[in-house]
């Protein structure tokens, strides 16, 4: 049976330093962490996500503003106000959170957040520092980061040797998680929709990350025995045990079966979700010691 890796602890953990090196700032250099989040619409799952990110920047002692924008907003409002926090010494981070409404851009927009506000990590600058080894300057996006953190804790730092396989090619996650395994030593494949037999692939996976948006996908057949399975799926499903109309969340793998073949295992919910956060919160206050001319080295992938 696998070890079942408690996110939530280790999210605990990064929280803890994070208020630590917050509060330091401030006594030592006057500086207030801020965070700004903006969403617009009124997606529920969006607004979730966005109302844990605001109450855990509070928590941590940061200045924490939350914008709610409405349906209607323009590329031009939001665009507006993307440059008056450029602008804001007070804030640190901006996040924008996606997927932002059909008949709005969400590339201009983001490549608008400044580089070193940039703590989704999703800026060409930060993407480009990435992809070509800089892990020193600039800020990773937030859920490879914390996926990283958990990969580590199994593997250590160094993959050498290991195969590592990343269902899904998206700016937000799997592009990034791919260069940070590669970069910690890993031989990486990058699977994805249009790839074949990925079932064969997984299984030569050391190191399996699932990050495709389908529930339970990843089957025990799919992995090697004795692999690290890193979920990061969060999909909601029917749940008619628990009454009419119930749902639970459960990620891109299936768990059960699959613990029953891997090393180690990351469970949804209580895996990758509350690292992302605590990634978020570190990205953030490591964002402020930077604007404040001074350097955080605490929490690192
Ligand atoms: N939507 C889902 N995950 C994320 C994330 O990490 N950042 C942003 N900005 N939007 C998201």
């Amino acid at each position: 049976m696998a070890e079942i890796i408690d996110g939530r602890r280790v999210a605990a953990c990064v929280i803890e330093e994070v208020k630590i090196a917050g509060a330091a700032l401030e006594s030592q250099h006057d500086t207030k962490t801020g965070l700004a989040v903006i969403i617009v619409g009124d997606d529920p799952a969006s607004h979730t996500y966005v109302g844990a990110k605001s109450r855990m920047a509070k928590e941590c002692g940061f200045n924490s503003v939350q914008y709610t924008l409405p349906i209607e907003t323009t590329q031009d409002e939001l665009a507006a106000l993307v440059m008056r926090l450029n602008g804001d010494r007070a804030i640190h981070g901006i996040l924008v959170q996606l997927p932002l409404p059909k008949h709005l851009d969400s590339e201009p927009i983001i490549q608008s957040i400044l580089p070193a506000k940039d703590v989704d990590g999703l800026n060409v600058v930060n993407a480009g520092k990435l992809a070509t080894g800089d892990l020193e300057t600039g800020l990773v996006s937030c859920t490879p980061a914390g996926a990283m953190l958990l990969v580590s804790r199994i593997h250590g730092k160094d993959l050498s040797g290991l195969n590592a396989v990343v269902i899904g090619r998206s700016n937000l996650f799997g592009k990034p998680m791919a260069q940070l395994l590669l970069h910690a030593n890993a031989t990486v494949t990058v699977a994805h929709s249009r790839t074949a037999n990925l079932p064969e692939v997984c299984r030569h996976a050391d190191i399996l990350v699932a990050a495709v948006g389908r529930p339970e996908m990843v089957k025990a057949d799919w992995v090697k025995r004795g692999a690290t399975v890193i979920d990061v799926g969060i999909n909601r499903i029917p749940a008619p045990e628990k009454g009419q109309d119930k749902t639970r969340l459960v990620g891109d793998v299936a768990l059960h079966e699959v613990a029953e073949v891997a090393k180690a295992i990351t469970p949804v919910p209580g895996g990758v979700g509350p690292m992302t956060i605590a990634m978020l919160m570190a990205n953030t206050v490591k964002a402020a010691y930077r604007a404040a001319g001074a350097k955080w080295v605490a929490v690192e992938v």
